[in-house]
């Protein structure tokens, strides 16, 4: 059998940098589509010539139509436009509204199993817009925002408490903007709650700068938004999809009275195996974490309504 096909729409700073990691793991196919004729094309062949000196032997095909994708596993979806500094990601919705809704449909009409792993922003709202075109299952439309928020607090705590980030655990819900959720009570240096390790001030701050990891970034960068460790984070979930791991990673997903939310989508715990996210894990909450969560989903669904006014 031949090696699975992931695609990754968008070309960018976050697609580009998604199809070297996964040309990298030399385990998949992989199909790089952009709308600008040659980006796709010049990354695909770039990529595909560093493999013989990194040793992998991936096909990465760079194109500007679809015909390529067809019989895709998995595709990441990063097409659209990057927030600029000073602006929120909620300015770019009407855009990628329209972004988004095409390239799902595309897909699906050639993959009709695929599992779709959204980047574009505004996250939460792109997972409802792919739900409500795709005519996929819930579990089949993942959005990637947790694994990177998460991964930003992992990097501030490790860097405060001077270990390595791999000794560090944290969780962070909820939707990927300002109201996101981070969870210290869940956030373990070596399986020691860091409320043990630092004090209430110092967690404070990093609570807060994970929140502002992303808008920190664009603000140093000028001209585009994060792309490494967001691009990894998403590959860190197409391993666990294409790999059956099971790992449980914060993800946007429809919950349907999970953590008492009904109808909206939003990160919280879901367990990424094959047939994408397979459960959503309940971690028991504080009555603050849970309306914090609340209010998180609050402000998606206030988005999403916008989303469908747009659509209509
Ligand atoms: P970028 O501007 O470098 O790349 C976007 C690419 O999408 C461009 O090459 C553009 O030509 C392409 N594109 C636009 N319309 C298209 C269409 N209809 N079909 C195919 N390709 C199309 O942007 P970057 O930095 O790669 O970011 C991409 C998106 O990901 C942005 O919306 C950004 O805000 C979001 N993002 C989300 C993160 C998350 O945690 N969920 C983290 C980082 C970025
Ligand atoms: C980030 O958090 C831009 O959403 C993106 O870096």
């Amino acid at each position: 059998m031949g090696r699975p096909k992931v695609t990754v729409v968008g070309a960018g700073n976050v697609g580009g940098t998604t199809a070297q990691r996964l040309a990298e793991k030399n385990s998949y196919e992989v199909v790089l589509v952009d709308i600008h004729k040659g980006i796709s094309q010049g990354k695909a062949l770039d990529i595909s010539q560093a493999g013989p000196v990194c040793g992998y032997d991936t096909r990465v095909v760079g194109t500007d139509g679809y015909a390529e994708t067809a019989g895709s596993s998995i595709a990441v979806i990063t097409s659209g436009m990057p927030r600029k500094p000073g602006m929120s990601r909620d300015e770019l919705l009407a855009t990628n509204v329209n972004i988004v809704k095409s390239v799902v449909m595309e897909l699906v009409s050639r993959s009709p199993n695929i599992i779709l792993i959204l980047v574009t922003n505004p996250l939460d709202a792109m997972v409802h817009v792919a739900r409500s075109v795709s005519g996929l299952p819930k579990s089949r439309i993942i959005g990637m925002a947790g694994v990177l928020d998460s991964a930003r607090m992992r990097t501030f705590i490790a860097e405060e408490l001077n270990v390595p980030v791999t000794e560090v655990q944290a969780m962070v819900l909820g939707g990927h903007g300002d109201t996101m959720v981070p969870l210290p009570r869940y956030t373990t240096v070596k399986g020691k709650p860091v409320s043990e390790l630092m004090s209430k001030e110092k967690l404070d701050a990093i609570v807060k700068r994970t929140r502002d990891g992303g808008a920190e970034i664009v603000g140093l960068l000028k001209t585009g938004s994060a792309f490494y460790a967001p691009s990894a984070s998403a590959v860190a979930m197409v391993e666990s999809i294409h790999n059956d791991e099971k790992q449980v990673m914060p993800c946007a997903v429809l919950c349907e009275g999970e953590y008492g939310l009904k109808n909206v989508v939003v990160g919280v715990p879901v367990k990424i195996g094959r047939e994408g996210a397979e459960q959503v894990v309940e971690y028991e909450l504080t009555g603050e974490e849970q309306a914090a969560l609340e209010t998180s989903a609050n402000a998606v669904r206030e988005l999403c309504r916008t989303v469908d006014r747009l659509m209509t």
